[in-house]
């Protein structure tokens, strides 16, 4: 199976720096020779046709960070996971730290319908799960985790349209990675419960999140049950965001 480079360029560049980047990311990875590798962008709605043609070029793949529940209708300043899919989209990043905390407070129960949406529409889910610091110094890490995958997965999921990353909110945006045996650990945890619980996802992919750079993505992705990394930071430069996909 390919690892999945997912960047998640979050609320990030301008016009131009998104020209740049995106030019920048076609020209570099058509150089590569990366059979192993998927690489897949998460631009800022606003941008995704401004990325949509280099992304094409190179064999990238194009996701969403975030979706509406409902396919259409009154919602004013939402996009809907059919909008993406015909924008082109392969992916959306549902459920991020980002989203279930401060600003936007997004429940398991809203996390859910989302991804029933995405699913819908034929898209891939990428389902961020993943303890604060407090929830791990206690103790319940795995717990906490693993009540995350039970509560937002809809009947409607199977391996091939889900995806979960790992990210332990205490490392996004830190500089502060997982240990490998903490991710490891974690990420054997997820796949037993994934076995154990929900077996039509026992297969779906697992991808670690949280200050992947190039300079420790040989070790997080050289860890068992690692199909991958989302990447923030690290993203927004090509040079970088290609480095973590050679480490593959
Ligand atoms: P980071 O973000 O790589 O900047 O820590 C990861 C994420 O939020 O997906």
């Amino acid at each position: 199976m390919k690892k999945l480079i997912a960047g998640n360029w979050k609320m990030n560049l301008v016009a131009d720096g998104v020209d740049r980047l995106a030019q920048q990311l076609t020209e570099k990875i058509a150089q590569q020779q990366l059979a192993d590798v998927e690489f897949l962008v998460c631009p800022p709605s606003l941008w995704l046709e401004r990325v949509k043609n280099s992304a094409q070029s190179a064999s990238i793949s194009l996701g969403g960070q975030d979706c509406h529940e409902q396919e259409k209708g009154a919602y004013t300043g939402d996009i809907s996971a059919t909008m993406l899919k015909s924008m082109g989209c392969n992916y959306v990043i549902l459920g991020h730290s980002e989203r279930r905390h401060g600003h936007h407070q997004e429940t398991n129960d809203l996390i859910k319908q989302k991804i029933q949406a995405v699913h819908q529409s034929g898209l891939i889910a990428i389902l961020c799960v993943g303890e604060t610091l407090q929830e791990r110094q206690a103790g319940q890490a795995i717990e906490v985790v693993k009540k995350q995958i039970s509560d937002c997965l809809p009947s409607d999921s199977s391996s091939a349209n889900i995806v979960i990353a790992y990210e332990p909110v205490w490392a996004i945006g830190t500089g502060e990675v997982a240990t490998p045996e903490d991710i490891a650990t974690m990420h054997d945890a997820i796949r037993n419960h994934l076995t154990q619980d929900h077996e039509v996802v026992s297969e779906a992919r697992l991808i670690y999140g949280g200050s992947v750079k190039p300079e420790n993505a040989q070790s997080v992705l050289a860890t068992p049950n690692v199909d991958g990394v989302l990447v923030g930071g690290a993203s927004l430069s090509a040079d970088s965001f290609i480095a973590i996909g050679r480490a593959v």
